[in-house]
């Protein structure tokens, strides 16, 4: 399995048998290297309807003819706008898929677009549990610090996506703890560094959690690993 980080909370995840793209945001991500336009991809994961992490899901699925995979209200959002392929979810469930399993998990965070006046409320916000090819990775979405977390981890963890921007999401010395509790093999920092509000010293955190014995590996938008 190959991941590729995107910047933000975006990555390419390359399984034997198909492509993935995870919480899609690029053509307004000051820190991605590509645009919407140059993805291919089969199927698209969005954790959360706020716009850092959909906001590109709709063209790429347009022009990959493309799987939307998200919790029910944020696909049939996307499937009102034009989508024609989605599969709902919600927290707790999973399912195969022709590439592998797909577990959506809690969050605690909010979840809606079109933000102002009259925002979309779209359900509640989303983890995503990724098994393919004998590995297995979690994208924690944006999300708080929560115990739970313990639970995701036993299922053994190749890799973890985690949040350290603070002020939306855990900080750093809570996604330590979230470290402790998940476990991973590798943990990769993610949501921060993209705006001021948000900026973060990955390397540093790196350094911190490698203290409580953790390997963690700070990617730049681009980079690519195996797993
Ligand atoms: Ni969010
Ligand atoms: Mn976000």
């Amino acid at each position: 399995m190959r991941l590729t980080y995107l910047g933000h909370s975006c990555f390419l995840v390359e399984t034997a048998k198909a492509r993935l793209i995870l919480d899609p945001f690029l053509n307004d991500n000051p820190t991605a290297k590509i645009k919407a336009k140059d993805v291919k991809c089969d199927f698209i994961l969005v954790s959360h309807g706020h716009e850092d992490h959909s906001g590109d899901a709709l063209e790429i699925a347009k022009q990959c003819d493309a799987t939307i995979v998200a919790n029910y209200e944020i696909t049939e959002y996307f499937a009102a706008k034009g989508a024609k392929k989605t599969h709902g979810m919600n927290p707790g469930g999973a399912h195969t898929f022709p590439f592998g399993r797909v577990k959506l998990t809690i969050a605690h965070h909010t979840s809606s677009v079109e933000a102002g006046l009259k925002p979309v409320y779209l359900g509640v916000p989303c983890g995503m549990l990724i098994q393919a090819d004998g590995k297995a990775i979690y994208h924690a979405g944006d999300t708080a610090l929560f115990m739970d977390m313990q639970l995701i981890g036993r299922v053994g963890l190749d890799a973890a996506m985690i949040p350290i921007g603070d002020n939306f999401t855990m900080g750093p010395e809570d996604a330590v703890t979230a470290l402790d509790f998940l476990k991973p093999k590798l943990a990769i920092p993610i949501h921060y560094n993209t705006w001021p509000i948000i900026a973060q010293d990955g390397p540093a955190f790196a350094a911190q959690a490698a203290k409580s014995g953790h390997t963690v590996r700070a990617l730049k938008a681009g980079e690519t690993i195996e797993l």
